[in-house]
């Protein structure tokens, strides 16, 4: 039985007050609620080792939200693995459709990440999704297949068992347009199924499949019901404990 996994993804939120806010509220709303969920958050880099701290001991997992593939080097402004699993970071989000879009993550770029997280014992959570203009030209699996092709280039089977396939449609993300949950399943049994053609079956049941796009208290219940999605990959309503707390014990 594959764990869900409930991942918030900060992104460009929080200074050190919020982000220390943020994590003593979940760490007690967690205590009081109980759940079977993992939970991960993701604060941008500032925040990382005071989360970290805060989490140590509790059964919150810490995850980056980027990183280079070498593990030191002239690299002005980047940040290494070591680094990462120096301060106690367990997941690293890599190709998130910002990263694609603004700062040109390209696949082979994104695979190289990939590659360098399992070297240093990071599991990637791999983003992958199609904008509006290929879902309504018909092209989303075609373009998410390929996705998966570039970027699980190179691994073991039993590596991508082990790591998380975040499926995040564009046109869902912050726009508070969420994709159903039946066309959010389709797409994540379509994933598990690239992944089993790619790598066997073994590898295709044991990888985790989240959906990411404006997931909320009141959708993720749906959401986190079909089959093949294994957790959410959550933007905005990770930022409040409440709302986190929604989908968590949805
Ligand atoms: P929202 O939940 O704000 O739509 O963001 C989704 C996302 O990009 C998570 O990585």
């Amino acid at each position: 039985m594959r764990q869900q996994i409930i991942a918030g993804n900060w992104k460009m939120h929080t200074n050190l007050a919020e982000a220390t806010i943020l994590v003593e509220g979940l760490k007690k709303a967690l205590a009081e609620a109980k759940t079977e969920r993992e939970v991960v958050v993701c604060p941008p880099f500032t925040g990382l080792s005071t989360v970290c701290d805060l989490a140590d001991e509790t059964t919150i997992r810490v995850g980056a939200q980027n990183m280079h593939y070498e593990v030191s080097g002239a690299f002005t402004g980047e940040v290494a693995p070591t680094m990462l699993t120096d301060l106690g970071c367990h997941y690293v989000i890599l190709g998130h459709s910002e990263r694609r879009q603004y700062f040109g993550d390209t696949d082979e770029l994104i695979n190289k990440k990939i590659k360098a997280a399992f070297a240093n014992d990071i599991v990637p959570i791999l983003c992958v999704g199609e904008s509006l203009e290929q879902r309504e030209a018909n092209e989303t699996q075609a373009f998410i297949d390929s996705q998966l092709e570039q970027g699980l280039v190179d691994l073991t089977a039993e590596q991508v068992g082990q790591m998380v396939i975040a499926y995040e449609p564009i046109w869902a993300i912050g726009t508070g347009k969420t994709a159903t949950a039946e066309q959010a399943g389709e797409v994540c049994t379509a994933i598990r199924k690239k992944v089993a053609s790619l790598f066997g079956a073994d590898a295709a049941e044991a990888v985790r499949i989240q959906y990411g796009g404006s997931v909320k208290g009141s959708n993720a219940k749906e959401i986190l019901s079909q089959a093949d999605i294994d957790g959410a990959l959550v933007g905005g309503a990770s930022l409040k404990v409440e709302d986190f707390m929604a989908i968590i014990t949805a």
